[in-house]
């Protein structure tokens, strides 16, 4: 289908997530395709204040579907949060003739997108953020990389854990959502989860580990998502409640980094290319989303409004298994 826009600018903004370049790549492409033109905006919406937008061509996209990391450069912009920030960005917009942008963020990124399609810019969301905090999508790009590394972090800290006999507290990121924390901690086996979204106390804790050591385990992990708890302060309340040799590990944004996975470079490939195709449909204000193995499009005000809910039924699972 040709587009409905001809002239397509993409970004990438918030924390940086496996994967982005993957759907820099596909957007470009598939506008091109589509007999569009297509355009980079650096460092996400502080670069697009600075109108620092270039052509991307064909070749300019060549290389890097398996980079971690995003080579248009991101940020956290305050400028852009004003409104006369976003009526700025949709003035440099229209003056360089650019009359859709893609957004490739997390759910604030998104909300400036929103903003900015009221002002006449056709907007579409692709969800990159390891937290897979996004409402409305099954996962977002870079959580499952992000999940393959935890997993591989978590197989060295058990070899050590295991030999010395100690209790590992892992804290893993996720900001407000404990999703990724979920996954890693049952992806690794770990003996006890914490998540925001459950409430928990010190003596759960305590018990988790006690329970493993009554059948003979010779280490624990206790998996810590960044809105739960502090994980320092966690193992010192751990070693005093429970006098356990107890060891911290605060994994950080070694999560961020890295190639790809495999599944990150297709869900990336097929979420750009489904961008270029919803604005070829003359959608706006819309987020791609991964539903039942299907890419969607929905309003982006469902994306923002509420947060993506962690399943209970996983977390009891994780539970079951651990014990
Ligand atoms: O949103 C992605 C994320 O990595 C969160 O998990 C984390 O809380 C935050 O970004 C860290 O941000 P910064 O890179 O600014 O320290």
């Amino acid at each position: 289908m040709a587009m409905a826009v001809t002239r397509v600018a993409v970004l990438t903004s918030g924390g940086d997530a496996p994967g982005m370049n993957a759907a820099v790549r596909a957007v470009v492409r598939s506008t091109i395709a589509r007999g569009g033109e297509a355009f980079g905006v650096e460092h996400g919406y502080e670069g697009l204040l600075e109108a620092a937008i270039r052509p991307l061509n064909l070749g300019d996209v060549g290389g890097v579907l398996d980079r971690g990391g995003t080579f248009l450069g991101t940020s956290r912009s305050e400028r852009y949060r004003s409104p006369e920030g976003v009526a700025e960005a949709a003035r440099i917009l229209k003056e360089q003739d650019i009359e859709a942008l893609v957004v490739i963020g997390g759910d604030g990124s998104y909300r400036g997108a929103d903003e900015l399609a009221a002002h006449g810019i056709a907007t579409v969301g692709v969800p990159g953020t390891i937290d897979n905090d996004i409402n409305g999508t099954d996962t977002s790009i870079g959580f499952d990389t992000a999940l393959n590394t935890i997993c591989d972090a978590v197989g060295k800290v058990r070899d050590t854990a295991s030999s010395h006999e100690r209790t590992f507290v892992i804290e893993v990121m996720g900001r407000d959502s404990g999703i990724l924390a979920l996954y890693s901690g049952l992806a690794t086996g770990a003996d006890c989860i914490l998540v925001p979204e459950v409430p928990w106390g010190l003596d759960d804790v305590c018990a988790a580990v006690a329970q493993g050591v009554a059948r003979g385990k010779k280490h624990s992990i206790i998996m810590v998502a960044e809105g739960a708890a502090h994980a320092f302060g966690l193992a010192e309340d751990l070693a005093e409640a429970c006098a356990h040799r107890v060891r911290t590990v605060v994994l950080g944004h070694i999560q961020r980094g890295g190639a790809p996975s495999g599944f990150d470079r297709i869900l990336a490939s097929r979420m750009g290319a489904e961008a270029c195709s919803a604005l070829a449909k003359g959608e706006s204000g819309v987020a791609v989303g991964l539903r039942h193995a299907d890419t969607v499009t929905y309003p982006l005000k469902e994306a923002y409004a509420s947060a993506h809910v962690l399943r209970r039924e996983i977390y009891e699972l994780a539970k079951v298994l651990s014990l």
